[in-house]
């Protein structure tokens, strides 16, 4: 039987990257996300139709419990099974420490931690329901395993999923689902590297874009990370060779950390 992945935050990026390789890989896909990205996500179905699996939209804000159980409800439902959560929504805002403020935390704890946990939650009884030996894979960033400056509200919503996933690994080792994460490097086709490398010029006097050249400068393998690079991660850890990982992080950022 076709085994049934869900992914949040699967409208675009690495999420969208990652619905395409579990397609490869011969699941049918959930592409979960905000109601607002439903034509975006619609792209991404048509690219998984064409690789020969099934694929819904599953409109989901992951920051209300009630709907990512209704959500996972709903993807067991259609695609007639679940065997893998990818709880990969997540957001990055770029903060002087000095200027964060209590609505900023508020939003990025609620979908990078609360998110993560409301996801852990409903995809492990979802498991247990079915008794199926589930896997539950969480976005990190090395963010979270080496704090990045001017961007502590990101880099501490990271650090808080490493130990989520650890311990949701321990309690639901008895009923055999797997419970890991990934950890990207800075992404090079994101905005996200602009922003940050603006931030920490007003902060250090670096010319803009200084700051950015000089972190890819620190990469041994000598890029940036891409989706691609993630996606081949996730697909590894929702297969059959990662039968016996659970409860860990990896880096996936070309040596970035070393
Ligand atoms: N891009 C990077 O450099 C990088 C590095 C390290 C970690 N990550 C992590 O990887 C994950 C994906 O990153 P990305 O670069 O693809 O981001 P992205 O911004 O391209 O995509 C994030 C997706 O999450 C969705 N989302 C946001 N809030 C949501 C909510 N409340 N409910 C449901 N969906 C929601 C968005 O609609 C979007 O489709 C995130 O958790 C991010 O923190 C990214």
């Amino acid at each position: 039987m076709t085994k049934v992945a869900m992914i949040t935050g699967a409208a675009q990026g690495i999420g969208a990257e990652v619905s395409r390789h579990l397609a490869q890989d011969g699941f049918d896909i959930a592409v979960a996300d905000l109601p607002g990205q439903e034509s975006k996500a619609q792209d991404v179905i048509s690219e998984i139709e064409k690789i020969g699996q099934k694929a819904i939209f599953v409109p989901v804000d992951v920051t209300d419990q009630a709907a990512v159980k209704k959500a996972v409800d709903e993807a067991a439902d259609k695609l007639g099974g679940f065997d893998v959560m990818v709880n990969n929504a997540g957001v990055a805002k770029v903060d002087k420490f000095a200027d964060i403020k209590p609505a900023d935390l508020e939003f990025s704890y609620k979908i990078n931690v609360f998110g993560v946990i409301y996801g852990i939650q409903a995809a492990a009884a979802k498991f247990e329901e079915l008794n199926v030996p589930g896997r539950i894979i969480n976005a990190s960033s090395i963010a979270g395993m080496h704090a990045f400056p001017v961007w502590a509200t990101y880099s501490s919503t990271k650090a808080a999923v490493i130990s989520i996933t650890q311990d949701a690994a321990n309690e639901y080792a008895h009923s055999h689902i797997n419970v890991n994460a990934y950890a990207p490097g800075v992404v090079g086709t994101t905005g996200m590297w602009d922003e940050i490398d603006k931030k920490m010029s007003e902060i250090n006097g670096k010319p803009i874009g200084q700051n950015k050249k000089d972190y890819v400068g620190t990469i041994p393998l000598g890029r940036t990370v891409e989706p691609n690079d993630i996606a081949n991660m996730v697909s590894f850890l929702a297969g059959p060779k990662a039968d016996f990982i659970t409860g860990q992080t990896y880096a996936v950022d070309g040596g970035g950390l070393l």
